[in-house]
């Protein structure tokens, strides 16, 4: 697949480290140098998932010069949809994507680049061409506004990626890894909750909801400086592609120390490390492709650059691809 065109949104409202220091018992001072945020941006009332990805996916579909009618999947990865019963085909309709089937994937920060191999899979069988690959959440409905350990870390955001179908010699998905260990789930969730709902004698039925996030910080934190660098590593050998022949590490964006342990284990200068922590905080399955779109609209991504890309987070779960960006009105596919 080619990877051909890229879009992004966030909401309009901003909150930065000293106003949310004013709500909770922290300082930017911390936050900034624990984790490299300086803000995050913040869905209202009336900004919903399906809008702020539906923002983004029109904004990929007019940067790759697609008619929304051309595309024949949606692949959207979230973990707080609008409907747990799939918000994609709400995305499809507002985009006027008659021709595409749309459903959601769940793989917590990791789900960009899942539903990116995901949509690499269905255009390399050759039943599809074009497909939307979106990532979008928005975890400030989903954080306790009182747990400092965990609300100054994620924001709410979109992005997404038009890939197309293109012959093997040249893909722009040069190789990938996928991992899970549910054996650490308990490190990092948004799980369900329920309560009793007596129905009948006998018969009692369980109303659900969902509890904040819960996460153990140093846990996940150790996770993923070992395992990036481990499936980097292997992606690296396995296609002969040394790290100096990289332009871009583009990685999920969570602790700008997690950035720079991963480059400096391949000893990537930072000033290749994209990152965009500053301004949004973790977004979840949106950083990756909201890092993209903006390293790409600003001139620092051209045509023909290879990114090492890698997803971390709750399952547990984490992977990585090689990808090689070839834009709008490339040649090869
Ligand atoms: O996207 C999914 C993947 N997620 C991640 O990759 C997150 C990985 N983890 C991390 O990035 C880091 O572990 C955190 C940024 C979450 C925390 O940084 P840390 O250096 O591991 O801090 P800590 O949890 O060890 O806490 C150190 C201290 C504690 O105080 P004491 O016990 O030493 O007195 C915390 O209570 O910092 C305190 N603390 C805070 N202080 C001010 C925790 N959160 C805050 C806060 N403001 N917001």
């Amino acid at each position: 697949m080619a990877l051909v065109g890229s879009g992004s949104a966030v909401p309009s409202t901003r909150l930065s480290n000293e106003a949310l220091s004013t709500r909770v018992d922290t300082s930017d001072d911390w936050i900034r140098s624990r984790t490299g945020i300086g803000a995050r941006r913040i869905a209202g009332p009336h900004e919903g998932l399906t809008q702020l990805a539906s923002e983004a996916a029109q904004a990929c579909l007019d940067q790759a010069g697609w008619r929304a009618d051309q595309v024949d999947l949606i692949v959207l990865a979230t973990s707080s949809p609008d409907d747990l019963f799939g918000t994609a085909p709400r995305i499809q309709a507002a985009l006027g994507a008659s021709n595409a089937v749309a459903f959601d994937l769940t793989a917590a920060c990791s789900g960009f680049l899942f539903a990116l191999i995901t949509a690499g899979q269905y255009l390399a069988g050759g039943t599809m061409q074009r497909a939307l690959v979106i990532g979008a959440d928005q975890l400030s409905r989903w954080v306790d506004w009182d747990d400092r350990r965990t609300c100054v870390l994620f924001g709410d955001g979109a992005g997404a990626v038009a890939v197309e179908a293109c012959p093997a010699e040249h893909t722009g998905l040069l190789a990938f890894r996928m991992r899970s260990d549910g054996s650490r789930n308990a490190c990092l969730t948004l799980a369900q909750t329920h309560t009793h709902t007596p129905l009948l004698e006998g018969v009692t039925a369980q109303r659900g909801g969902f509890a904040p996030i819960q996460m153990n910080g140093q846990e996940v934190y150790k996770f993923a400086v070992r395992e990036v660098p481990a499936v980097l590593a292997d992606l690296l050998d396995t296609t002969g592609i040394s790290a100096d022949q990289l332009d871009w590490l583009l990685l999920h964006q969570a602790n700008q120390r997690i950035l720079d342990a991963v480059a400096d284990r391949f000893a990537v200068p930072h000033g290749r490390v994209l990152s965009n922590l500053a301004h949004y905080g973790n977004t979840s399955a949106a950083t990756i492709p909201l890092m993209l779109d903006e390293a790409v609209r600003d001139g620092r991504v051209q045509p023909g650059h290879l990114l090492a890309s890698s997803g971390f987070g709750a399952g547990l779960s984490w992977g990585g691809a090689l990808l090689r960006w070839r834009g709008p009105g490339g040649r090869g596919c």
